[in-house]
């Protein structure tokens, strides 16, 4: 069961005001300091595919020159953008609305795309991911956080189960393994590591030269 862009719009612009409330609730449990590692291996030139609200933003070091952050929803970025003129982060950051599959970026514009948690809620993961290939410059970068099958079989087994319900409630796909469409978008994956109950991974992989 795949969602689609209209019902993306719908969850997403409903859950906007709550959402880093929420999101904040999850990190706790499920994936703490995924954050700081995904923002910490950025670099040059970033588009962060499916910004949201803009968590990441005030985590960008000095390498990293530029941020484009898209987004499909309306007021999820219209949140980030009041993230960046309190911060004052305007300077380096772009937000435009966008569609992850489909993006307006020219072929190697970017060094690092980034995503967190966002393959789960894209309708079409594979065609995100052959996106962000098509926009990375050979030897660019992708990384990312995202929750997928959990390695604990019972875990595994209750999130296959619930997934239907919460597919058709919050366009969240819980059980997603990254790691097939990186490879089927022609990434080489150079590292994974599993968080918390095996629910999360944390991915860097390379667009081969
Ligand atoms: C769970 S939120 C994650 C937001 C953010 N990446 C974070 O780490 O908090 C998923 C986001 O994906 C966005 N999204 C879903 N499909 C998209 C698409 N096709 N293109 C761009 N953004 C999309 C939603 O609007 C929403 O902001």
């Amino acid at each position: 069961m795949r969602t689609s862009n209209e019902r993306v719009l719908r969850v997403f612009d409903a859950v906007a005001d709550r959402y880093d409330r929420q999101m904040a609730t999850c990190e706790r449990l499920l994936f703490p300091g995924s954050r700081t590692w995904v923002t910490g291996r950025a670099s040059g030139r970033v588009v962060e595919i499916a910004v949201g609200t803009g968590l990441n933003l005030p985590l960008y070091g000095d390498d990293v020159v530029s941020v484009i952050g898209i987004d499909l929803s309306e007021r999820m970025p219209a949140l980030a953008r009041e993230r960046v003129e309190d911060q004052k982060l305007a300077g380096r950051v772009e937000l435009r609305r966008d569609d992850a599959q489909c993006l307006d970026l020219p072929d190697g514009c970017a060094d690092t795309v980034v995503s967190t948690f966002t393959l789960c809620s894209i309708p079409n993961e594979e065609a995100a991911l052959r996106e962000a290939f098509r926009i990375l410059r050979p030897g660019g970068r992708m990384v990312m956080a995202e929750h997928g099958p959990s390695s604990n079989l019972f875990i595994r087994t209750m999130m296959h189960l619930i997934e239907p319900l919460i597919v058709r409630l919050s366009a969240d796909h819980l059980t997603r393994d990254p790691r097939g469409p990186l490879r089927r978008a022609g990434f080489r994956i150079e590292h994974v590591a599993r968080g918390r109950m095996g629910v999360s991974f944390r991915i860097v992989a390379v667009r081969p030269e």
